[in-house]
């Protein structure tokens, strides 16, 4: 077997076996298959696509390239949520208290910003002191003390995925249905929890933006963990406009507070709760979905959540009194500036991928690997898909570190956002339907 064979065979569409997979995978990481090998071999296999056991025989591979989260020793189910990636998507930070409240053990292995869509390890890092590079000793001890843990993929979990997801980001092969559904699996079969749901995102500011995509996505990604023994869900919920009011790393933190505490926007406090339910079902820890809603909801009521959010923060490092209502500690951008609406109208649309870009390019985000990143920016939204606005009045508003910023995001924001006036500038505003918030569950 050579590289160059397997290489050929893929870019001429034939089917790789499982052992030309491990072979190819195998040598990338280990040094004696070269990057530009591995980068004409993404790309045949991004055009002509892998099968179901192609696809199966990859995640395994890159899964095995490093170590295995056993948490066999815990007492307890263990479950995870994963998010596809999106744009004011907090809800991780919401959801490992939350069913760590509601009797769940939660390990939940998470990322940095990405593209367009932000990240919740960034998102933590706001927090002064946090700490995301947890060990497996202090993963398991945070796990028996507190029941859940935020930590980053350490070196050792799916290497393979690292090197082939750095491959993949610069060389335009990134939003491939079977690369993703085995990049993204390959770490969840890594770390150790016997249940995982999927929140699949569709819709402008998604990897996917298709429902065809989003769909096809999730049933590759719940086979996978299927036939690994996994208890899978996937929920297929919308991304076309950003999810919450807020968008940037403190103002995350500040919004997922707000629902931990029972209050904040209801898009958010929603899509928690469903994602929530079936992660209770699947750790067996509710028998249906009303049972499920009622812990869940009892346990944000009661503070036992926010509590357990406090006990997170502590653990990891982080300054606690952010918890108790002393965001200022957030770090903040110096300056804060509405976007006015130039009409009056409704909002018909919002290009999630240009207003996520945005809140990258105030300084939430990297442009290159590694960067730091400014956890003070981001946007707040007020106005989302159906909501009337007249002329002068928000639309959002934008915190910036430096106050020339303000101009060229006031532009990018109203290129994303369309507004759909009187019809010949009489009568009342046309009426637009929201999107709905969850589109399909995929078992
Ligand atoms: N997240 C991942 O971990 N991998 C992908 O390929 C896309 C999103």
């Amino acid at each position: 077997m050579n590289a160059y064979d397997v290489i050929f065979k893929k870019r001429n569409g034939g089917t790789l076996i499982p052992e030309e997979i491990a072979f190819f995978i195998q040598g990338v990481t280990g040094g004696s298959i070269s990057k530009e090998q591995a980068a004409a071999w993404l790309m045949a296999s991004f055009i002509r696509g892998l099968d179901d056991t192609e696809m199966a025989a990859l995640t395994r591979t890159m899964t095995d390239s490093g170590d295995i989260i056993d948490l066999s020793a815990l007492n307890g189910s263990k479950v995870d949520k994963h998010s596809t990636g999106g744009v004011g998507d907090g809800t991780s930070l919401v959801l490992a208290p939350l069913l760590a409240a509601s009797g769940a053990l939660v390990p939940m292995m998470s990322g940095r910003a990405l593209g367009h869509t932000g990240g919740t390890l960034d998102k933590l890092e706001a927090i002064p002191g946090f700490r995301v590079d947890l060990s497996v000793d202090e993963l398991k001890s945070q796990l028996k003390t507190v029941g859940c843990a935020i930590f980053g993929q350490t070196a050792r979990v799916a290497p393979a995925d690292k090197t082939l997801y750095a491959l993949r980001d610069v060389t335009a092969t990134v939003d491939s249905i079977p690369l993703i559904a085995a990049s993204i699996m390959s770490k969840k079969l890594a770390e150790g929890t016997e249940a995982l749901v999927l929140d699949v995102k569709t819709g402008t500011g998604a990897f996917m933006t298709t429902m065809d995509g989003s769909r096809a996505l999730a049933k590759a990604m719940v086979a996978i963990g299927k036939k690994s023994g996994k208890k899978m869900l996937a929920v297929i919920s919308d991304m076309n406009q950003p999810l919450g009011a807020a968008a940037g790393n403190s103002l995350e933190i500040w919004q997922a507070i707000q629902v931990l505490c029972g209050k904040g926007p209801d898009d958010f406090r929603e899509l928690v709760l469903t994602l929530g339910v079936w992660m209770l079902i699947l750790a067996g820890r509710a028998g249906s979905e009303p049972e499920a809603r009622k812990k869940l909801e009892s346990a944000l009521s009661s503070g036992a959540a926010l509590e357990k959010f406090r006990q997170m923060v502590k653990a990891q490092g982080g300054d606690v009194s952010v918890v108790d209502g002393d965001t200022p500690r957030l770090p903040q951008a110096p300056f804060q500036k509405q976007i006015l609406s130039p009409v009056d109208g409704v909002v018909t649309s919002m290009d999630t991928r240009l207003i996520g870009l945005l809140v990258s390019g105030l300084g939430a985000g990297r442009s290159v690997p590694g960067a730091p990143v400014d956890n003070g920016v981001g946007l707040v939204f007020h106005k989302k898909i159906g909501d009337a606005v007249r002329s002068g009045e928000p639309l959002a508003t934008v915190h910036h570190r430096n106050e020339d910023d303000f101009e060229g995001a006031r532009r990018q924001y109203l290129e994303a956002v369309s507004l759909a006036g009187r019809p010949e500038d009489k009568g009342p505003l046309p009426k637009v339907k929201r999107p709905p918030l969850v589109y399909e569950i995929i078992r």
